[in-house]
C-alpha cells in the first residue's frame, strides 16, 4: 500500500497524491492543488510548524527522548549541562569539551550592575519574579549589542552561553528583591545548580554549601523540564525568532508564554487545589465534583501524552529524596490519594488523563522552600537550553518567517459614517 493520502477538488474533479514523509504531509503539496484555501488548525492541533532533531515525544506510549537519548537514563546517568550541551549540539561531550563547556557557562553568570541595580530594583516591591524575568532576559539584548550577529557562529554561541548561564541568576535576583533580601555574586567554584541555591539563600554564611540531595534533584528536574519539542513557548520563540529579532528578545517571547498558567504556571495550580482539597477524607468528594464539571484536576491530562508522562514517573522517585531531606510535603498524602482515586476512575481512564510533570514538582519545590511565585521561573531556567536549540536549528534551516493565514469572518465591506449621523452603537466597552 502506498504511504500517501490522495486529495480530490470536488469543485473541479482534479486529484493530487501527496507522499506521507516522517509521518507528515506537505502543505506546500496541496496548495499546489487548492491555492487559496486554507487548514483551519487553532491551537495547531494538527499543523507541524516544522521539521526537528531535537526532541523525540510519542504521547501514546510515554516515550520522551532527547537526541535519541531516554529521558529516564538522562535523569537517572547525566546532569542538566551535560544535558543542555547534548541538546544544542546534538551530541553527548566528550571529557574535554565537557570541561570547556562548563568553564565558560561558570563564567559567564555575573550579571551587569545595571541589570541589577538600575533595572531590576527600579521594578514595584510587590513585582512578580515571571514578570521580572519575562522583562530582564529582554533587557538584556540591550546590553549585549553583538547579539543582533545571528549568522555569525561565534556571537551565537556567545549568547547562547550568556543565557543559560544568566538565568539562573536573574532569577534568583528577581526572588531576592521581591523578598527584600540583598542580591547575592555568583559562586564560580559552586556548580550550576549549587550557585543557584547558594544566590537563592544564602545569608551570612561565607559559603552556602547546598544539601547534595537538594541540589541533585533540582538538577533532574532541570533535565526534565530542559525541552519538550514544539509547546506554547518554543513555538513563542521559534515565531520571533523567525523574524530574526535577537536570541534575548525571542526567549523574552518564551518566557511570556511560560508565565501562563495553562503553560508554566500549572502546578501552582496543583498547589492551589491540594490547598483547596485540604484533607484526605474531602478528595473522594472534590473528585465527584471534577466529573460534574466543577473544574479541571490539576497536574491531570496532556495535550500530547494519552499515557502517563514519563517525567511525572521520574518525579514522583525524585520527591522521596527530597521529602527524606526536608520533611514530607503536608500536601502529599492528598496527591497520592487523589492520584489513586482518579487512576481508578473511569471517567479519567476513557478520557486517558494520567498525572503530567506538573502534578508532584510544584510539592518538590514548595518543599524545598521556593515560593509559589517562583514555580514558572524554575521552569525557565532549564528550558532556556531548549529554547536555544531550537533557535539555532531554526537559523541552520533558514525557515521563512512565521506567517499563518485566517479565515476571515468579519464585516464585508461597508462605507464609513461621520460621528454625528452615527446611530446607537449595540457595542461599547465593558464599564466598571
Ligand atoms: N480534569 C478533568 N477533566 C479533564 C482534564 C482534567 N485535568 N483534562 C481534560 N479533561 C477532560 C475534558 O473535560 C474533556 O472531556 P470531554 O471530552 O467530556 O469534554 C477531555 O478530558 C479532553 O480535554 P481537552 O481539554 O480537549 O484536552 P486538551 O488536550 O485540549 O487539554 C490540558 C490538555 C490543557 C493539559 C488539559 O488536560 C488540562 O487542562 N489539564 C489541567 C492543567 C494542567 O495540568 N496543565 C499542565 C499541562 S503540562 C505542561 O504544560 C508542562
Amino acid at each position: 500500500m502506498p504511504d500517501s493520502i490522495t486529495i480530490t477538488d470536488n469543485r473541479s474533479g482534479q486529484s493530487m497524491e501527496i507522499p506521507i514523509r516522517d509521518g507528515g504531509v506537505s502543505a506546500g503539496e496541496w496548495s499546489k492543488l487548492l491555492p487559496g484555501i486554507w487548514f483551519y488548525d487553532p491551537g495547531f492541533l494538527s499543523t507541524a510548524p516544522c521539521e526537528s532533531a531535537i526532541t523525540y515525544l510519542d504521547g501514546d506510549a510515554g516515550v520522551l527522548r532527547y537526541r535519541g537519548y531516554p529521558i529516564e537514563q538522562l535523569a537517572e546517568q547525566s546532569t542538566f549541562l551535560e544535558v543542555a550541551y547534548l541538546l544544542l549540539f546534538g551530541e553527548l561531550p566528550d571529557p574535554a569539551q565537557f570541561t570547556a563547556w562548563t568553564d565558560e557557562i561558570t563564567h559567564h553568570t555575573f550579571i551587569h550592575e545595571n541589570v541589577r541595580k538600575r533595572f531590576l530594583e527600579g521594578f514595584h516591591y510587590d513585582a512578580h519574579p515571571m514578570g521580572m524575568l519575562v522583562s530582564a532576559v529582554a533587557a538584556l539584548s540591550t546590553f549585549y549589542l553583538d547579539a543582533k550577529e545571528i549568522h555569525d557562529p561565534v556571537s551565537r554561541h556567545r549568547q547562547i552561553v550568556r543565557l543559560i548561564a544568566k538565568m539562573p541568576t536573574l532569577a534568583a535576583a528577581a526572588h531576592r528583591f521581591s523578598v527584600g533580601m540583598p542580591f547575592v555574586y555568583p559562586d564560580n567554584s559552586l556548580g550550576y545548580p549549587e550557585n543557584f541555591l547558594s544566590m537563592m539563600w544564602k545569608i551570612a554564611e561565607p559559603r552556602y554549601e547546598a544539601d547534595p540531595a537538594l541540589a541533585r534533584a533540582l538538577d533532574v528536574l532541570f533535565i526534565l523540564h530542559a525541552d519538550h519539542e514544539q509547546n506554547c513557548s518554543t513555538t513563542a520563540l521559534r515565531t520571533v525568532a523567525s523574524a530574526h529579532a535577537d536570541p534575548y528578545s525571542a526567549a523574552a517571547a518564551a518566557c511570556a508564554a511560560l508565565y501562563g498558567p495553562r503553560h508554566g504556571g500549572a502546578n501552582e495550580a496543583v498547589i492551589r487545589m491540594l490547598t483547596e482539597i485540604g484533607s484526605f477524607d474531602q478528595v473522594d468528594d472534590f473528585v465527584a465534583a471534577v466529573k460534574a464539571g466543577h473544574g479541571r484536576l490539576q497536574g491531570f491530562g496532556h495535550r500530547v501524552y494519552k499515557s502517563y508522562d514519563p517525567r511525572a514517573k521520574i518525579i514522583k522517585r525524585a520527591a522521596d529524596q527530597v521529602f527524606a531531606v526536608t520533611g514530607k510535603n503536608p500536601l502529599l498524602d492528598i496527591a497520592l490519594k487523589l492520584e489513586e482515586v482518579a487512576l481508578s476512575d473511569e471517567y479519567f481512564l476513557s478520557r486517558r488523563l494520567y498525572p503530567n510533570v506538573d502534578f508532584y514538582s510544584g510539592l518538590i519545590y514548595q518543599a524545598m522552600g521556593f515560593p509559589i511565585e517562583m514555580f514558572p521561573v524554575l521552569f525557565a531556567i532549564p528550558r532556556t537550553a531548549g529554547w536555544m536549540a531550537h533557535w539555532v536549528e531554526l537559523l541552520d534551516q533558514d525557515t521563512k518567517i512565521a506567517r499563518p493565514r485566517q479565515l476571515y469572518v468579519g464585516a464585508g465591506e461597508r462605507d464609513y459614517v461621520g460621528i454625528a449621523g452615527r446611530p446607537a452603537s449595540p457595542k461599547a466597552p465593558p464599564q466598571r
